[in-house]
């Protein structure tokens, strides 16, 4: 999909990912329609991707209200949704044996059902005009399971499947989906997680994070070229693999160094 005044609806928009979206997308002249739940952060982000007439609807999305006034006021202000970019999320780093089930479920109604909640409330309307792209951020935490982040990374894997499995139910329909799979981008994801700490070793790994805006980069070009897949950096294919074809071995190493707490 070529980008030039397309309209592009972008979740979390108001810092990290999302933010470097917008301007990544605002660059290549799309119309922005930025959410999140910090209105200073949403007016930051616009004004650093340097649009005059970006829509700001600030809010907490785990709320059907809020989802509801985005895509509304979306489409009475630009008259279409070309792009919804499903990127608002958030990690949690207890163990899956011992988190409370209401800090999971807050975690599932942020990164899935709020993301499914926008993606019915856009489908339809795509499907009318046989013309869209969902894109879906997951993580390379959806394609290998991190044991420091078990139920993020089963969060981020029903987003994968969910992302795959409309595909295939929107194929006659002209509405594709992408899933975004970053693997360490320097953001205030950590900071942000709703418990728990990142393993000694994953700090140690920080020399290996890419930027907000690379992601973001990636992320626009998969929608310029219709990807299905866009895994940032390209080298976590690599991991990827390596967990297909040696998944005891892979295993090992990531118990390893989850135990280097
Ligand atoms: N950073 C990484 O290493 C990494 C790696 C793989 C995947 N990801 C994924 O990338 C996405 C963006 O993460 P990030 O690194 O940019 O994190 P971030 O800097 O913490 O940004 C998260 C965004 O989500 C918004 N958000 C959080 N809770 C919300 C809620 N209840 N309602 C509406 N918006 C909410 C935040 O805005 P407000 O606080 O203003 O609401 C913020 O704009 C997430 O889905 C994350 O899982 C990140």
């Amino acid at each position: 999909m070529q980008l030039n005044g397309k309209v592009a609806l972008i979740t979390g928009a108001s810092e990290g990912i999302g933010a470097a979206c917008a301007a990544e997308f605002a660059r290549a002249g799309a119309r922005l329609s930025l959410t999140a739940r910090s209105e200073a952060g949403l007016r930051a982000a616009s004004n650093a991707a340097g649009t005059a007439d970006a829509l700001l609807t600030p809010g907490d999305l785990t709320s059907a209200e809020t989802r509801s006034a985005v895509v509304e006021r979306t489409l009475e202000r630009f008259g279409a949704v070309d792009i919804l970019i499903n990127n608002a999320g958030a990690g949690l780093y207890l163990p899956s044996w011992s988190a409370p089930l209401d800090e999971v479920r807050r975690l599932m109604e942020l990164n899935f059902f709020a993301l499914l909640g926008m993606t019915q409330l856009v489908v339809p309307h795509m499907r009318e005009r046989r013309s869209g792209t969902i894109v879906n951020v997951g993580s390379i935490a959806g394609k290998v399971p991190l044991p420091w982040l078990t139920v993020y990374s089963a969060s981020k894997y029903a987003v994968g499947a969910l992302t795959e499995g409309l595909r295939m139910e929107l194929r006659r329909d002209g509405v594709r989906t992408m899933i975004v799979c970053p693997g360490y981008v320097r953001t205030a994801f950590q900071q942000h997680a709703r418990g728990g700490s990142p393993p000694a070793a994953m700090l140690n790994a920080r020399r290996f994070r890419i930027t907000a805006e690379t992601c973001a980069a990636a992320i626009r070009r998969g929608v310029e070229r219709d990807a299905r897949t866009v895994v940032t950096p390209r080298t976590g294919w690599l991991f990827i693999l390596a967990m297909r074809l040696f998944p005891g071995f892979v295993e090992s190493r990531m118990a390893a160094l989850h135990q280097s707490t």
